[in-house]
């Protein structure tokens, strides 16, 4: 970690502080009530026992000066007690549940299962995304070619790319398998920069949603806030610790994807609602990979997209059957090798407004790649080699050159060198066995 820039975010004046959630200083700053409060400390007794004030700040992510009033209100209704100390201060006391207290925090349980941070009021959570917007990253010329540049693809495609990123819309990369789509998806996430905020968990008419999923975000405990912060550094008990401080989110769905894993999911037991991909991606990128292979139709899936894409905000159903409105915050990427036109009808397509092929290589970029990869691998290029696939597998069994097939040749040779004892080298032999085992002797060409 790089040194601590001179100004740290707790002499940053208070106005300065919109580019990240403050702590909360009184109750009203976290827009919940005290019943709520309360009820979840009554809860995080309840399942662990007696703790430390101190430790019920940590655990419901609130500053001990805040909830230390709600544990006084719950000690004068006798619902908790203080059973020792380990300090002189009431964050060194321990508390513990008495009777009505623990009858009250199953009352509670009742309502809602949830323990953990306390959650953030829906309405903060919309200023929050608004503030933090996908909007506001962008990629210039040279951060795309640098953040690509592991990949060889033509000069026309970068054209079109960058601006589609910028527009923080929509993308569809189409293209026949193998020739990156996948790779330029998530490469082009991984150059958003800056980092966001992502609470725990919303509140949205006394219901909570859990919203941070460590499978898609990840945190990073110290350090610059960004965007537009430069300079302030981040502590840990700087911001609102309701909120997990994350790299801008990349939540990648493939085939398996249902359109009612785009709906909050209910758990009938637990009574909590788990937010859907495109909520975890607010602020970052969702990519919508093998696009058509999904169950689900893909004019149904598109469908499903069009109002949100157009008004950046989705609307999600309770299972008590209300909705409400939620953000609509991600860069959303569809890629697929099925051809678009027998995907959907024109008419759909169009909603979707940067549609970038992705081409198999050109001869000269393919042999850059071959090169490329050999490099990586350790085995010494040869121009023989390359005519050798060329002459016996592209021309003779008509197959079309792809931009990962030096990638998976190279590893056939060695993978094979490795059974043989052999240093993995270009030989003939060991092309041809690599070749044999790799493609298909009766590929034609009409893949494209
Ligand atoms: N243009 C390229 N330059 C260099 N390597 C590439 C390129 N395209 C693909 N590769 C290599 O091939 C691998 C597979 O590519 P990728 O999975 O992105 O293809 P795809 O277009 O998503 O294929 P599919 O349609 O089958 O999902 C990449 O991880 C990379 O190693
Ligand atoms: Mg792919």
């Amino acid at each position: 970690m790089s040194a601590m820039p001179a100004m740290s975010s707790n002499d940053a004046p208070r106005e300065r502080r919109r580019d990240f959630p403050a702590a909360p200083d009184k109750l009203s700053d976290t827009g919940l009530t005290g019943d709520f409060v309360r009820d979840l400390l009554l809860k995080t007794l309840y399942v662990q026992g007696t703790r430390t004030g101190q430790q019920l700040s940590e655990f419901v992510a609130l500053p001990f000066g805040l909830i230390d009033d709600e544990l006084l209100t719950l000690q004068q209704r006798r619902f908790i007690e203080v059973r020792g100390t380990h300090g002189p201060n009431r964050g060194s006391y321990i508390f513990d549940l008495v009777g009505e207290g623990r009858a009250r925090a199953k009352d509670a349980f009742e309502a809602s299962q949830y323990v953990g941070p306390a959650p953030v009021p829906l309405l903060q959570y919309r200023e929050r995304m608004e503030i933090q917007s996908i909007r506001h990253a962008h990629v210039t010329q040279e951060v795309l070619r640098e953040g690509l540049s592991h990949l060889v693809l033509e000069d026309g495609l970068f054209e079109v790319l960058g601006p589609a990123v910028n527009s923080s819309k929509s993308i569809f990369l189409y293209g026949h398998p193998g020739n990156g789509k996948t790779a330029i998806a998530e490469a082009v996430s991984q150059m958003l920069g800056g980092t966001i905020f992502i609470p725990h968990a919303v509140e949205v008419d006394g219901q909570i949603i859990t919203v941070f999923d460590p499978v898609h975000h990840e945190v990073i405990e110290e350090g610059p806030a960004t965007p537009g912060t430069e300079g302030i550094w981040l502590r840990k008990d700087s911001y609102d610790r309701r909120y997990a401080h994350c790299r801008r989110p990349i939540v990648l769905t493939g085939g398996e994807l249902t359109l009612d894993q785009l709906d909050l999911q209910y758990d009938p037991f637990t009574k909590l609602y788990q937010a859907p991909f495109q909520v975890k991606a607010n602020g970052g990128v969702l990519i919508v990979d093998d696009f058509g292979r999904q169950r689900v139709p893909p004019r149904d899936l598109l469908n499903r997209w069009i109002v949100p894409l157009e008004k950046r905000m989705d609307y999600l159903t309770m299972h008590t059957g209300g909705k409400f409105p939620i953000p609509f915050d991600c860069l959303l990427i569809f890629a697929t090798n099925l051809e678009p036109a027998e995907l959907v009808e024109e008419a759909f397509l169009r909603r979707i407004h940067y549609k970038i092929p992705v081409n198999n290589p050109t001869k000269a970029e393919y042999l850059l790649i071959f090169q490329r990869v050999c490099e990586n691998e350790g085995i010494a290029f040869t121009p023989e080699a390359l005519a050798q696939i060329d002459r016996d597998w592209y021309r003779g069994h008509r197959i079309p050159p792809r931009a990962c097939h030096p990638r998976d040749i190279l590893s056939h040779v060695a993978d094979i060198a490795k059974y043989m004892n052999v240093p993995a080298r270009l030989s003939t032999d060991l092309v041809d066995r690599a070749c044999r085992s790799y493609f298909l002797s009766n590929e034609q060409d009409h893949q494209g």
